[in-house]
């Protein structure tokens, strides 16, 4: 009775998960409004009092070009990717205090200074490209100087500077691997912003003797966004977990101590995991995926397996723990390291992405050895308790981990595989993962899968093919002193 409400409660939770996932654009839709009726009031406040339907009318027009500006070009049909619940909320609100930003800032330092060199464009915008993606970050370039255009000043000049400010901004973050690389966009960013001012300077015919305060301001609100996104990032990116690319870099420290533990507790789910990360990064590469989450996903899928290494095939010698156990047993140790795996990653604080790879890298497939096993001594037994616990993967990353992950596992157990039996082995494996409904929700085209599949065999038909048999050379010196343990790698060889 307990073990059923249990399974009801777990049942529960999931539709729960799902529904909030599907949630994401209502959301995003309400937030977008929440901002949107925040520029209105912005932009009402206003000393001129305007009859009723004039106000109606400006905020009418507003409101949809706000709509289509915000929710259309960040949405999923025109960057072919789905915001996450919390870069949504980050998006909102940077754009709610960007907008709050330029309605106080609102200051006439002199006619020939743009009025949004005291707004931190290029902050609000660097802080995107780092936190949610540079495609959202250039959109944003584009769409947040109208904010400042409206709710701020009505000056075209002002409109110029913060749309060059903010473009380069993204543009100088584009490929940004190092965390020393903000400072150094915040210096380009500061080169740009001066360029900027001085062709508006010039436009207005100012004397000469202002040109260095104007070069001083256009120079330090780029420098400043570039030290404040330096110091800010970490922060946000402990606060929302999120897998931004210098975190994901410090993730590849093969020297961190779970990485350690992995490579001196389970030796065989090491290497295994360093060759799913290979096909997985490469593959990602070709379809246009996040190779680096791909890699770092893959170094950690296995971690819960630490504990228990004996149990899995990879690090098993002669002696195989599953003899002693029955196979409802089996399956549930195996079963188990997912969910540790999950346990032990939160707790050193690996972003979601990373944690959504390690949750979902078996789907909610069969353990089929030992469910067939079963089957054979209890006659009937329930599929569900031999099925991994996690959700198929939801993610283009996340799915070319699963499948490189069961490719690898697959092929270590052929021997000197040609390419033509490789192609035929991976295109099984692939195919029985699509069969089982494992890829329905991870967005990968039927294009993307060929594209999977042929690096899969490119990668491992060389790898196979560097595999060479060292010929013996017999030492006289050795022959007294040879273990068993030598013999027998030997004989493996
Ligand atoms: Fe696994
Ligand atoms: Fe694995």
């Amino acid at each position: 009775m307990k073990k059923k409400l249990n399974e009801e409660y777990e049942n529960l939770i999931q539709i729960i998960e799902k529904r909030i996932r599907e949630s994401t654009a209502t959301w995003q839709m309400a937030l977008s409004t929440f901002l949107t009726l925040l520029l209105v009031v912005c932009i009402s406040v206003n000393p001129r009092i305007l009859p009723l339907h004039q106000t109606a009318g400006i905020i009418i027009l507003y409101i949809l070009v706000y709509y289509f500006l915000f929710v259309y070009l960040c949405g999923y049909r025109a960057t072919g990717e789905k915001l996450n619940n919390n870069e949504v909320y980050l998006l909102s609100g940077l754009t709610a205090l960007y907008f709050i930003s330029a309605k106080l800032c609102k200051l006439h330092l002199s006619e020939y200074m743009p009025g949004s060199i005291a707004i931190p464009t290029a902050l609000v915008i660097m802080l995107i490209s780092i936190m949610i993606n540079s495609r959202i970050a250039k959109i944003m370039g584009l769409i947040l100087p109208f904010g400042v255009f409206v709710a701020g000043f009505y000056d075209l000049y002002s409109y110029l500077f913060a749309l060059t400010s903010g473009i380069s901004a993204a543009y100088v973050l584009h490929d940004a691997r190092r965390r020393m690389d903000m400072v150094k966009a915040g210096l380009i960013v500061g080169i740009i912003n001066i360029i900027t001012t001085s062709a508006i300077f010039m436009a207005h015919n100012a004397y000469a003797s202002a040109y260095p305060v104007v070069v001083f301001w256009a120079a330090m609100n780029g420098i400043a966004s570039g030290m404040l996104v330096l110091g800010i990032t970490p922060v946000l990116e402990n606060l929302l977990h999120s897998a931004t690319t210098f975190k994901l870099i410090e993730l590849l420290d093969l020297g961190a101590p779970l990485m350690r533990q992995l490579a001196q507790k389970t030796p065989g789910t090491f290497n295994h995991s360093m060759l799913v990360a290979n096909l997985a990064e490469e593959a990602c590469m070709r379809i246009g995926a996040r190779s680096l989450l791909a890699r770092v996903g893959a170094y950690y899928h296995d971690i819960g397996k630490i504990d228990q290494p004996e149990y899995f095939v990879e690090n098993q010698h002669n002696d195989n723990k599953h003899d002693d156990l029955n196979p409802r047993l089996s399956a549930t140790v195996i079963r188990s390291h997912v969910k540790l795996g999950i346990e032990k990653g939160r707790a050193i604080g690996l972003p979601n992405e990373v944690i959504d790879i390690i949750a979902s890298h078996h789907g909610n497939s069969l353990i089929a050895y030992f469910y067939n096993e079963a089957i054979k001594k209890e006659g009937e037994v329930n599929r569900e308790d031999f099925c991994y616990p996690g959700n198929p993967p939801r993610t283009k990353e996340a799915a070319v981990v699963m499948l490189a992950d069961v490719t690898e596992a697959a092929v270590r157990t052929l021997d000197k595989p040609g390419v033509s039996r490789l192609e035929k082995f991976v295109n099984e494996l692939i195919a029985k993962k699509v069969d089982a409904e494992q890829l329905a929700d991870s967005e990968l085209t039927f294009r993307e899968l060929e594209i999977i599949k042929k690096v899969f065999v490119r990668v491992l038909a060389s790898y196979y093919h560097s595999r060479i048999d060292y010929p013996k050379i017999s030492d006289p010196g050795e022959k007294t002193q040879n273990s068993p343990d030598s013999q027998k790698a030997e004989n493996n060889e």
